[in-house]
């Protein structure tokens, strides 16, 4: 059960595998990595797919014989292992051009750039079948808060987002995008920071339905926030488009540390509410298992797939623990004892309003709090230690 297979649907980014060690203190430690053997390798350890920047298949300023020769080859090797695509993305950040951003730029030129830059990738993803779209504005921010009119540049982003989505209903191409928040890094404070920003702004879009999120364990962390709480909120709202799995120590620079070397906690918190946290307790996220995490700079190309490799037997492993958490007995006696599904529970009964509640004596005049409370607990600290237990493999 913890040997990954396609129906796990294990994605890997060409940039994850292929990143080569540089960091902003040094030089690579790894050679270039060609597409073709990562995908052979992916298929052997049991990925599902592969997803990919434009200027990660054919480099930034490549001919358009250069960018077809690599399409091709990648269209090969695809037909010859069986891996998909099943999401494609545009780099806006690289090319020193987009140093101020790409759909934000102060620079007109460079913000219809950056449009056209897009639209070709999402050409190339519909020719592969991918059908998500991520977009990681990384650069989409600024470090100075007079250089960047806010309300402006959120105003261009919805006027590249409204563009893009048109774009591809004329088209007629099954795509939806998956907006990526991060809340710093490389700028010192990005655009859409977080899930919540995030979700706020497609609020405002001409086209809400097709434009939903690519949460990343990392970047919420680095933000202090809580990842599966995030989550949960993006799938209460319809926007779990994709997700992108690693691991982060604490607020501090973006780790991409294999998924699980982190907050494990959380990963098993994760884990449970994508394949538990469904209807009738089944899968609450079918979509791509997208790793998004970096090899460390300490490895080789033996580290590069160790590391591949145990995101997937880690995400894995998880699925089994929550499994067994959730079919243990004691663990449903304590669920029950923390009155957790009473919150699915609606407040008012059938047909009651704000009038039949203030006419509810036993609500309010006759309800004496410190007596109904009467010093109970709920019981929240056994049901985590049963949690933790479960983690480790105790029970
Ligand atoms: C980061 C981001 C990126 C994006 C990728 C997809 O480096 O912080 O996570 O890796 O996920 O660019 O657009
Ligand atoms: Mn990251
Ligand atoms: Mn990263
Ligand atoms: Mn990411």
């Amino acid at each position: 059960m913890v040997t990954p297979t396609p129906a796990d649907k294990f994605t890997f980014g060409l940039w994850t595998i292929g990143y080569n060690g540089t960091d902003p203190f040094g030089g690579p430690t790894r050679p270039a990595l060609d597409v073709v053997h990562a995908v052979e390798k992916l298929a052997e350890l049991g990925a599902y797919g592969l997803t990919f920047h434009d200027d990660d298949l054919f480099a930034f300023g490549s001919t358009d014989a250069e960018r077809q020769n690599q399409i091709d080859r990648l269209k090969q090797v695809l037909a010859d292992t069986g891996l998909v695509v099943p999401m494609v993305t545009t780099n806006l950040f690289s090319p020193p051009v987009f140093k101020d951003g790409g759909f934000t730029s102060n620079d007109r030129a460079v913000r219809r750039y950056a449009l056209r830059k897009v639209l070709r990738q999402i050409d190339l993803g519909a020719e592969l079948g991918a059908k998500t779209l991520v977009m990681w504005g990384g650069r989409e921010g600024a470090e100075y808060d007079a250089a960047k009119d806010i309300r402006s540049a959120l105003e261009r982003y919805r006027e590249g987002v409204n563009l893009l989505s048109e774009y591809v209903i004329d088209k007629g191409y099954d795509i939806r995008f998956a907006i990526e928040p991060k809340p710093n890094e490389p700028r010192g404070d990005i655009l859409l920071p977080t899930v919540g920003h995030a979700l706020a702004f497609i609020g405002s879009l001409e086209h809400p339905e097709m434009v939903g999120l690519n949460p990343e364990v990392g970047h919420e962390q680095m933000a202090g926030l809580n990842f599966a709480a995030g989550i949960a909120q993006a799938l209460y709202h319809g926007k779990l488009f994709h997700i992108d799995l690693n691991g982060q120590r604490g607020i501090k620079y973006d780790q991409d540390l294999v998924f699980g070397h982190g907050d494990l906690h959380n990963a098993f918190a994760l884990v449970d509410l994508l394949e538990n946290g469904g209807p009738e307790g089944g899968q609450a996220y079918d979509g791509p298992r997208h790793f998004d995490y970096k090899p460390s700079r300490t490895e080789d190309e033996t580290g590069v797939w160790d590391s591949a490799a145990a995101n997937m037997r880690t995400y894995l492993l998880l699925k089994e623990r929550a499994a067994a958490f959730r079919a243990d007995p004691e663990v449903k006696e304590a669920l029950a004892a923390a009155r957790v599904a009473e919150l699915a529970e609606p407040t008012l009964g059938a047909g009651e309003g704000y009038a039949e509640l203030l006419a509810d004596r036993s609500a309010f005049e006759d309800f004496d709090p410190d007596v109904y409370f009467g010093g109970k607990g709920f019981g929240f600290v056994r049901l985590q230690q049963l949690a933790t237990e479960h983690l480790l493999g105790a029970r």
